[in-house]
C-alpha cells in the first residue's frame, strides 16, 4: 500500500467544470478500492462549502499573508478522506474556479495556484500537523503543476507524478509575476518554469515530476510531435522515457445505463429495447417531434474549439437536411453558443440547444441519444465518447488522442470480428462530418446490424480498475526514480 497525495483544481460530485473532475472522483475511489491510501486535496471554492456541512478544521498553514485552513471531508459517496484549502481571499467567491462572469480568468489566478501549490508542499513534506506524509504526490494540470518543481527543491520529499490532462491549457503569466510570488529563484530560467520569457505553471510539472503521463496511449504520442506539443514538444521527447500514457476510465456508478438514477428508464445489453423509453421522454422533454425511428444525435459539450465546434457549424446547413434530431448541451465561448442558438430557432423540430451546465440532462441525453457526435480537433482522452459506448449510443469521432484508442470505425472486417462500435471522421472538415454521419444513417436503417454495433459498444469493461492498476505502477516506478535520484 502506498499512501498518495492527490491533487486537483476540481473533482466530482464537489465541483466539475469537464472531464478533470470525474477523473479525479473515479480514480481516487479506485486507488483507494485497489489498497492504496489515498487523499484528495482540493481548493475551498464556495461552490464546495456551500455543498458541504461544516467539514472540521484539522490542520493550517500561512502562505502569502493569508491564513489557510486545512478542512476535512469525504468525497460524497465514498470513502476518498478529502482536504479542502480554505482560504477565502483566493476561493471563496461566485463562479467558475478558473473564469470570472465575463468568461476571462481571474485575474489572481497564478497567486491563487500558487497558494495551492505552497500548502500542498507543507502538506507533501508534513509540515502542517496532520502527522501523515505521503510516498507519492500525484499532481494534474497546470493548476498543480508547480507541486513538483517546488518540492524539487527539497533534498527529502516524496516522488512526484504529473498528469498532462491537456497540454493546451498551460497556466502562462509575466516572468514579474513569478518573482512578485517570491518562488525559489532556482526554478527560473529555460531548465526551470521559464518558457519564453514568461512564467509558465505547467513546465513545473514537464520538467521536475519524476514521472510523467497523459490520459491515453495516443495522445502521450501527440504531443511528442510540434502540432500539439505547444512548444513543449522538443522537452517531452527529451524526457519521453518518463513519459507514458493510461487511458482514463468510468465510474460504473454514476455512468451506467443499468443503474443511473437520472433516467426515465434504465436498461442494459440485454433490454437494449428499453432503450427508446428515454429517447421518448427526451424528445417530449425538449419538445422535439416523438419518433422512435428518427435518429437522435447527442453531443455535450464545452462549446471551444478543441471540441470541433468550427467543422460542426460549417456543417449544420446539411446536417439539418438529414432526417435526424440533434440534441446538443454545452456552455462555452459566446460566439458558439450564439451560432447554436440561431441554428437551434431556425430548426425548432431538428435542433435543440440547451446552453448551461446539466448534470442531470448529461445523462438522460447518453440514454437517448443513437449516436454521439465528438468531432474533436484534439482529444487527450475524452469522457463523453465512453460514456456513449457505455450507454449503446454510438460515437461519431475524429480519429485523435482517446478517440482513436477507444471508438473503432465501422468497416467490413471491425463487423465480422464484431468490434466496430462508432465512425471515424476522416477529417477536420464540415464535409468529412456530413459524410460520416450519411454512413452512420445507412447503418442506422438496418436494425439487425445497429443493435449488433451497440452490444459491441456497451460489451466491453471500462470502469477504472485497469487503469488504476496501471497508475499503482506508475507510482512505483516514480518512487524508485526519486530514490535512485538521492
Ligand atoms: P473535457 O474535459 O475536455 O471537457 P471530457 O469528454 O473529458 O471533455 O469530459 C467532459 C465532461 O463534462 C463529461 O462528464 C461531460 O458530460 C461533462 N459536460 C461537459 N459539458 C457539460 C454540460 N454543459 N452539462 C453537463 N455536463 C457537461
Ligand atoms: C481534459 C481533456 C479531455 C480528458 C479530460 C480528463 O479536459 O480535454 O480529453 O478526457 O481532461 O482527463
Amino acid at each position: 500500500m502506498s499512501k498518495i497525495l492527490y491533487l486537483c483544481s476540481e473533482a466530482f460530485p464537489l465541483i466539475k467544470t469537464g472531464g478533470l473532475a470525474d477523473v479525479a472522483g473515479g480514480l481516487t475511489r479506485a486507488l483507494q478500492n485497489n489498497g492504496q491510501d489515498v487523499r484528495l486535496l482540493l481548493p475551498a471554492y464556495r461552490e464546495i462549502l456551500d455543498k458541504l456541512h461544516r467539514p472540521r478544521q484539522v490542520a493550517e498553514t500561512f502562505h502569502y499573508g493569508q491564513h489557510i485552513r486545512i478542512l476535512e471531508t469525504c468525497l460524497p459517496g465514498t470513502r476518498v478522506k478529502t482536504w479542502l484549502l480554505d482560504c477565502p481571499s483566493a476561493f471563496d467567491r461566485a463562479g467558475n474556479p478558473y473564469l470570472d462572469a465575463a468568461g476571462d480568468p481571474w485575474p489572481d489566478n497564478a497567486f491563487r495556484f500558487a497558494l495551492f501549490a505552497q500548502a500542498a508542499v507543507d502538506i507533501a513534506l508534513d509540515r502542517c500537523t496532520l502527522a501523515w506524509q505521503p510516498d507519492v504526490v500525484h499532481c494534474n494540470d497546470w493548476q498543480s503543476a508547480l507541486v513538483p518543481a517546488l518540492l524539487a527543491t527539497f533534498a527529502q520529499r516524496p516522488a512526484t507524478v504529473f498528469t498532462i490532462h491537456n497540454l493546451a491549457y498551460q497556466g502562462r503569466f509575466s516572468k514579474n509575476t513569478f518573482f512578485d510570488l517570491g518562488l525559489p529563484v532556482e526554478l527560473w530560467g529555460k531548465h526551470g518554469v521559464e518558457f519564453y520569457d514568461q512564467f509558465c505553471f505547467i513546465k513545473g510539472g514537464l520538467v521536475y515530476a519524476d514521472r510523467i503521463n497523459t490520459v491515453s496511449p495516443t495522445y502521450a504520442a501527440e504531443i511528442l510531435q510540434a502540432r500539439l506539443g505547444y512548444g513543449f514538444d522538443g522537452l517531452l521527447r527529451h524526457r519521453r522515457e518518463r513519459l507514458s500514457g493510461i487511458l482514463n476510465g468510468i465510474d460504473t456508478d454514476i455512468w451506467n445505463p443499468a443503474s443511473d438514477k437520472h433516467l426515465v428508464q434504465n436498461y442494459n445489453q440485454h433490454s437494449l429495447d428499453l432503450k427508446t423509453k428515454n429517447k421518448t421522454a427526451l424528445q417530449q422533454q425538449l419538445k422535439l417531434p416523438v419518433s422512435s425511428r428518427t435518429p437522435l444525435v447527442g453531443m455535450i459539450s464545452r462549446l471551444v474549439e478543441q471540441k470541433g465546434m468550427h467543422s460542426l457549424l460549417g456543417a449544420m446547413p446539411k446536417l439539418l437536411s438529414l432526417p435526424l434530431q440533434i440534441v446538443l448541451i454545452g456552455s462555452g465561448e459566446k460566439q458558439y453558443e450564439n451560432a447554436l442558438l440561431d441554428w437551434s430557432r431556425s430548426y425548432p423540430g431538428k435542433l435543440s440547444v440547451s446552453i448551461g451546465y446539466d448534470e442531470q440532462l448529461s445523462h438522460r441525453l447518453e440514454a437517448a441519444a443513437d449516436i454521439y457526435l465528438m468531432p474533436s480537433t484534439f482529444e487527450p482522452c475524452g469522457l463523453n465518447q465512453l460514456y456513449s459506448l457505455a450507454y449503446g449510443a454510438l460515437p461519431l469521432a475524429r480519429k485523435v488522442g482517446g478517440l482513436a484508442d477507444t471508438v473503432i470505425d465501422c468497416d467490413e472486417k471491425t463487423i465480422t470480428d464484431k468490434t466496430a462500435n462508432g465512425f471515424i471522421i476522416a477529417a477536420d472538415t464540415a464535409s468529412a462530418l456530413v459524410k460520416t454521419m450519411q454512413r452512420a444513417l445507412r447503418s442506422y436503417k438496418d436494425p439487425v446490424r445497429w443493435q449488433q454495433l451497440q452490444l459491441n459498444a456497451m460489451r466491453p469493461d471500462r470502469s477504472w480498475q485497469t487503469s488504476a492498476q496501471h497508475y499503482i505502477k506508475l507510482y512505483q516506478l516514480a518512487m524508485t526514480d526519486n530514490s535512485e535520484e538521492r
